[in-house]
């Protein structure tokens, strides 16, 4: 039996110790960045206390925008668990080009961490090769875990290199101990969470661009669980026997993360949620309202463009009225049934509610292993 926590997307962020620099807001971006110390330290304090915990897992996106400072400040965090971290990149944990992220955004005085850097900086937390930007360990007796670095150069979207595709194949193909179920951790998706990510434009970078040669060399060594952050939602999907874990931001609403249990021909997942922090005692309610003031500005910008291609007024108000769509998406296990007269569009009413969703359950779940 194995116990271990998993966290994702912690985007440690701290002011430039040289130059006291401080992160200016990303607009619509609700991230508790200025709070993320406090948010992985109450989050630290929750894991350690988990009985017979074996190891603790973080998906990526270690850091808001690669700064080597706040790089620091993670694998110190990191340091704090009582157990074992292993730890894999994310697209934050890379220098981003301008059109994605606009320079007055940026610490000035700082270059960002490079993804072939990111093994040496955490040789501590699971990397073993400081020339592949992946890595495969057994933590426990019963684990066979491996981690990959997901982010394409200059990009936001998932890519996995032919390199580090060979080496999986050859690493999986000699973990072949039959008491050992294999994880794969990455930062990218590599099954659907929302509909048409792998097509719509506004979430394709969500998605490793050639997973189904990741999912074909999986299926082939018999891999069943693949856990990932970067939506910052809590979501599983599975797809021929192959799962899809996603968890959300810690950062972020809804501040969760998950312990897992797996042994006795299963995986257990729990979600447990933030609900404190010392600067907000009320982070549930406050984030919440945070993530929908976010995400109501951004579904106008979506219904002012097309296909929609609303007035201002109308997209402004329509997107009211789908103030607690996102919040419900990152809460996971959501059923939407808006109607066409409540927002004035049977197509946008459709299209919303296309994403309540299907099992299996997103938060609390036994996933059945004991078939191979
Ligand atoms: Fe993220
Ligand atoms: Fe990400």
């Amino acid at each position: 039996m194995a116990t271990f926590a998993l966290i994702a997307d912690p985007h440690v962020c701290v002011p430039n110790p040289q130059t006291g620099w401080v992160a200016v807001p990303i607009p619509n971006d609700p991230a508790f960045y200025h709070e993320s110390v406090e948010v992985m330290e109450a989050v630290i304090d929750e894991i350690n206390a988990v009985p017979d915990l074996d190891f603790v897992l973080v998906a990526g996106d270690l850091t808001r925008e690669s700064e080597p400072y706040n790089h620091e400040m993670a694998r110190e965090l990191f340091t704090r668990f009582r157990v074992p971290v292993f730890c894999v990149s994310g697209n934050h944990d890379q220098p981003r080009p301008a059109r994605l992220r606009p320079r007055k955004l940026l610490d000035p005085d700082v270059t960002p961490v490079t993804t072939p850097e990111i093994p040496t900086l955490y040789g501590d937390f699971g990397f073993r090769d400081s020339t592949l930007t992946a890595y495969s360990c057994d933590p426990t007796p019963d684990v066979h875990l491996v981690g990959l670095c997901s982010t394409k150069p200059d990009d936001d979207c998932g890519w996995i290199s032919p390199e580090v595709l060979a080496w999986l194949d050859d690493d999986l193909a000699r973990q072949r101990d039959p008491a050992r179920e294999t994880i794969v951790m990455l930062h990218h998706s590599i099954i659907e969470h929302v509909p048409g990510e792998t097509v719509n434009p506004t979430f394709s970078w969500f998605h490793v661009e050639n997973a189904q040669a990741l999912k074909t060399l999986l299926r082939r060594h018999g891999v069943r669980l693949t856990f990932t952050g970067h939506l910052h939602i809590q979501d599983v999907k599975e797809e021929e026997g192959l799962y899809n874990i996603a968890t959300a931001s810690i950062a972020s609403y809804p501040h969760a993360y998950r312990i897992m249990r797996l042994g006795n021909g299963g995986l257990e997942i729990r979600s447990r949620r933030l609900q404190a922090i010392p600067s907000c005692p009320d982070l549930q309610r406050v984030s919440r309202q945070r993530i929908a003031d976010a995400f109501v500005n951004v579904i106008a910008d979506l219904l002012g463009a097309a296909p929609f291609s609303y007035a201002p007024d109308r997209a402004r108000e329509t997107a009211s009225k789908l103030r607690d769509w996102w919040p419900s998406i990152a809460d996971g296990d959501e059923q939407f049934a808006y109607g066409a007269d409540e927002l004035g569009d049977a197509f946008l009413a459709a299209y919303a509610n296309s994403f309540s969703d299907r099992p299996p359950a997103d938060n609390d779940l036994s996933i059945d292993l004991s078939a191979r």
